[in-house]
Parts: C-alpha cells; sequence; structure tokens
C-alpha cells in the first residue's frame, strides 16, 4: 500500500510501498479516505518527540483520519464492516500511521461513527485538535463572565479554544495577525491582539493591559515556550489560570505567582470524540479546513505547517 513514511529520525518523510497491515484480535483495518495533519506529525519524523514514542521503521507518519472499516480482526463487536469512523490511528511502535490506504485501529481506542452528514475531509481534521481544545477549556474550567485569552488562535488547536470558551460564556480575546482578526471574531472572539507586534510598548501583554487593566483570568497557549509563559502569566490575576498545549507551564512557578498552571498530554478517548461530534452536530464547533492535498504532497505540507502560519487544519486525501 502507499504511504507516506520516514525510514529513521531526522529522514525526509516520502511515499513508500508498504505492506498493508493485517487486523489482529479487538482490532479494524480501516480504508482510509482522509487523514489530518497535526504538528505532531512532524515532530515525530524529526526525532523531537521520540523519548516519549516507541517506534519502528520505516515508520508511517500520521494520527487522525477517517475511513470506512474494511475488515475486523477477531472479537470485534462495536464496529463493522463499512462503517465510516474517523479518530486516532497511531501504531508507532508497529511502524502504522494515518497517512497510509490502510490503518489499524483498536474498537476499544479512540475511534468513533463519522458525525451524522459529515465529510471525510472535514472528520479527519477533527480529532487531534479539537480533542486539545476541549482538554484545555475543561483545564482551564472556564465559565461565564471570565476573561479569556487564546495565545495561537489561527491554528488547528486555537480555532477550536476560541469557539469553546466563547460557548462556555468567557469574554475571547485571540491572538491574530491582520488577515485573521475577521475569522476570529466570526468564531466567537470578542477582541483580538496581534503577537507579530513584537516590541514591549505595543507587544501581546500590552495590547491586553490596554483593554484589561484588572488583568484576565484566564491563559489557554498552544505555542509560547517556557520563559514566555512566565511573561504573558503578568496577565493574570490572582487565582488564574494557565493552560499549555505544549508543556511549557512551570506549575510550581505558577502556584508561586498565586495561579494555576496545567500542562495539557494527548489521550483522545472514543468519549471525547462522542463529545466532539454532539458539538460538531450541534453547530457548536466548526473545523475550519485551509487545505487540501493528495497524499504525495503530505511531506510538504508537514514542511509547511513546520514554517508556521497555520490558518486552519490540512487535510490529505488518501
Ligand atoms: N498536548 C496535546 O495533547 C496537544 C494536542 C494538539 C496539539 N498540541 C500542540 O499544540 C501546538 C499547536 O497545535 P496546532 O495544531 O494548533 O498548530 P497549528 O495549526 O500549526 O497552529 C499554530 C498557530 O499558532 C500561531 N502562532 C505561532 N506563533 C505564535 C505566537 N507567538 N503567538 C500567537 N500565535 C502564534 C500560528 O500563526 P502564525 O505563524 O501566523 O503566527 C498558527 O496559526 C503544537 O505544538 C502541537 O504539537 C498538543
Amino acid at each position: 500500500m502507499r504511504a507516506i513514511a520516514v525510514s529513521e529520525y531526522g529522514a525526509t518523510p516520502a511515499l513508500m510501498n508498504l505492506p498493508r497491515p493485517e487486523p489482529g484480535p479487538g482490532e479494524i483495518l480501516v480504508k482510509m479516505i482522509a487523514a489530518g495533519l497535526n504538528p505532531f506529525d512532524w515532530k515525530l519524523a524529526d526525532g523531537m518527540v521520540k523519548d516519549s514514542v516507541d517506534a519502528t521503521f520505516p515508520l508511517i507518519l500520521g494520527v487522525d483520519g477517517a475511513g470506512v472499516v474494511e475488515q475486523v480482526g477477531e472479537g470485534v463487536t462495536r464496529l463493522r464492516v463499512g462503517e465510516q469512523i474517523y479518530g486516532t490511528f497511531a501504531g508507532t511502535e508497529r511502524g502504522l500511521g494515518a497517512f497510509a490506504e490502510y490503518a489499524l485501529a483498536r474498537e476499544d481506542g479512540p475511534v468513533a461513527l463519522m458525525p451524522e452528514g459529515m465529510i471525510y475531509t472535514q472528520a479527519a481534521a477533527v480529532p487531534t485538535a479539537s480533542a486539545a481544545a476541549l482538554k484545555m477549556v475543561d483545564a482551564a474550567r472556564v465559565d461565564a463572565g471570565q476573561t479569556v485569552l487564546v495565545v495561537g488562535a489561527t491554528g488547528g488547536v486555537g480555532q477550536g479554544l476560541v469557539q469553546l470558551a466563547s460557548l462556555a460564556g468567557a469574554k475571547v480575546i485571540a491572538t491574530a495577525r491582520a488577515d485573521m482578526a475577521g475569522t476570529m471574531r466570526r468564531l466567537g472572539a470578542d477582541e483580538t491582539v496581534d503577537h507579530s507586534r513584537g516590541d514591549d510598548a505595543d507587544g501581546l501583554n500590552a495590547q491586553v493591559l490596554a483593554v484589561h487593566k484588572d488583568g484576565i483570568d484566564a491563559v489557554l497557549d498552544v505555542v509560547s515556550d517556557a520563559p514566555a509563559t512566565e511573561d504573558i502569566a503578568q496577565l493574570l490575576r490572582p487565582g488564574g489560570t494557565y493552560v499549555s498545549s505544549v508543556w511549557a507551564v512551570n506549575p510550581d512557578s505558577m502556584e508561586a505567582k498565586g495561579l494555576r498552571g496545567v500542562n495539557v498530554s494527548g489521550g483522545l478517548t472514543s468519549g471525547t470524540l462522542d463529545r466532539l461530534s454532539d458539538l460538531i452536530d450541534a453547530s457548536d464547533l466548526r473545523v475550519q479546513v485551509e487545505r487540501e492535498v493528495p497524499l504525495e504532497d503530505a511531506p510538504d505540507a508537514m514542511a509547511a505547517n513546520r514554517a508556521g502560519g497555520a490558518r486552519g487544519k490540512t487535510v490529505i486525501r488518501i
């Protein structure tokens, strides 16, 4: 089968012809129709997460996807051949992933029936980013009347954060370069601040404090490194919460400032997917697909995502 894989960490991802996997007990084989690209995919290829991930090579890249159940392994009862499913398909320890014509999933793993009326390319864009957004809003205990800053709001996770924080009744401030300010407001942001204005007098904190002199209640951040989180945390009122998706927050340091710091990790479940399906069905969550590319262009799409400037999700048609 055709798949995008790397021969070793640090190698350039390439289209390869690799064996089609066989579903074992409790597993399903899925004919992939679309896969969603996440920063994790190039981080994995680059070896940036090698200490926390077991992998064999050649290693097929990609986690998120949607497709049709082709074959079920022994003992599978929850899913049937022909059903349309979406979710995550990581199998790095066996060299498997979602950027391939066929992928494996566990029937008790993070896969679910696709939401009614949803097309494959949309469904593939949902799992990792939207689940992270849901987890971050839960972790921050975002509530009506709070003021929340979303840092990295224009990308895959950030767009979900803006919508979910707004849905929870918070006043949302979203980071956005000028071209994305309108989109952020349409997704529910009350205000935008331009993170590309770098100098202190006009930087992120100054722009927020110009409107919110007494500070804000929470920061939901998907991009900042550790020193930047300490800087941005100065915006928080006593008792405020800082949540990071990139493990940049130091909870002890936040506690010493009278704040709460939380790092959110992956770990999608089928229950989370069902929650996301409900939010999508109710039109409370929209996932913007910025770009669709054929499988052979996935290496270029990963390079483009690594370079920055995401304006939504990139989806790979398989
Ligand atoms: N822990 C978890 O479970 C989990 C789950 C999902 C994702 N993540 C991580 O979360 C991060 C974000 O993922 P994603 O899918 O949202 O990425 P993405 O789609 O590539 O989006 C990143 C966005 O951040 C913006 N940005 C970059 N630097 C910024 C800055 N200094 N201030 C404000 N905005 C900035 C980018 O726009 P510009 O370049 O134009 O500024 C882009 O729109 C990744 O590192 C990913 O690995 C973690």
